[in-house]
């Protein structure tokens, strides 16, 4: 299978490469992330996906502007990213033969839920970031095409992640630097998910030909204390203490939901299930992407 990945800098698409390398029957065909392919630029990217001779099996777009508080103030460019970007990508993959691959998020409900959201369960985002992929996934829908749509949640990986801030920050307390403690959000909900794990799963459910909408994360529920504290713990700061605080504590910009739990059955029923978070966050921190090697 031929691939083309667009957001190749990011953490899953960094992951993806990894997983279609180890996996000899498929080919990364293109490859690209800002600043030479900016998926808000229709015709860049139509130029992008159309010159590679020989076309894709599989279009996957791992791009995002992620940055959940900066979506609030720059909500036009959330939503050209990841409102109609993913609409575009859509498209072209439709003309283009290809599969469509397209990832969402969690901050598309609104977190009053007390059991763990299934696919089923109709969107209410609070904050721009949700509404803009919510956007997202209504306009690939809309090009009727068999796209596979992949809702994951608060991922950590290659990059710039919560688990890889906690670890710097716990070292910045243990050589002095920071005196003040260490303080995390006690009363926000999700499931931690690896993007290595996700990345594979995204491959199985490609080879298994499914399409349409699977919630796809690492088992289990943690709040981001949680979080932070099996990361301290396994990375070698079990002493350092974290402070619960809540939400509202923080003041933030964007709102995000306070359980945003993802029901995973649909894709375990036909054999895609992530392990454990706290075993995938111990992979990680083993792994050659770990955060603890630039302590
Ligand atoms: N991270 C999470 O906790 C989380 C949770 C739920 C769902 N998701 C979803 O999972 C997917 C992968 O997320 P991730 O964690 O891998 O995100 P990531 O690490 O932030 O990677 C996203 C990549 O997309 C790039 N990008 C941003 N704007 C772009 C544009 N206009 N054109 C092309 N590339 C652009 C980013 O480049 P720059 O770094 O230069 O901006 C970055 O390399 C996204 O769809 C995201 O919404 C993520």
């Amino acid at each position: 299978m031929r691939w083309m990945i667009t957001g190749s800098r990011g953490q899953l698409g960094l992951c993806l490469q990894e997983v279609l390398r180890e996996r000899k029957q498929h080919e990364i065909v293109l490859a690209a992330d800002l600043p030479d392919l900016d998926i808000s630029d229709a015709a860049a990217l139509e130029r992008a996906l159309r010159g590679v001779p020989g076309g894709a099996d599989v279009i996957v777009n791992a791009a995002a502007f992620t940055a959940v508080d900066l979506c609030e103030s720059q909500a036009a460019l959330a939503q050209a990213v990841n409102g109609e970007a993913p609409g575009k990508l859509a498209r072209f993959a439709q003309e283009l033969g290809a599969r469509f691959v397209h990832i969402s998020t969690d901050y598309v409900f609104d977190g009053m839920a007390t059991l763990p959201y299934a696919e089923t369960v109709k969107p209410a985002p609070l904050c721009e970031y949700g509404r803009s992929k919510l956007a997202g996934e209504e306009r690939v829908w809309a090009e009727k095409s068999n796209a596979l749509l992949v809702r994951t949640s608060s991922v950590f990986g290659p990059g710039k992640n919560f688990v890889a801030t906690m670890l710097r920050q716990a070292a910045l307390r243990r050589s002095g630097e920071v005196e003040a403690p260490l303080r995390v959000v006690h009363d926000q909900r999700s499931c931690p998910t690896y993007a290595l794990d996700l990345a594979h799963g995204i491959v199985d459910l490609v080879e298994k030909d499914a399409s349409g909408l699977f919630h796809l994360a690492n088992d289990g529920i943690a709040s981001w204390w949680d979080v932070a504290r099996t990361a301290l713990d396994l990375g070698g700061f079990p002493e350092l203490a974290i402070e619960k605080i809540k939400t509202e504590d923080l003041s933030l910009p964007a709102k995000r939901p306070l359980f945003s739990a993802l029901d995973c059955t649909k894709a375990a029923s036909i054999g895609v299930a992530l392990r454990p978070w706290p075993k995938a966050l111990a992979a990680y921190l083993q792994s050659s992407a770990s955060p603890l090697r630039d302590l």
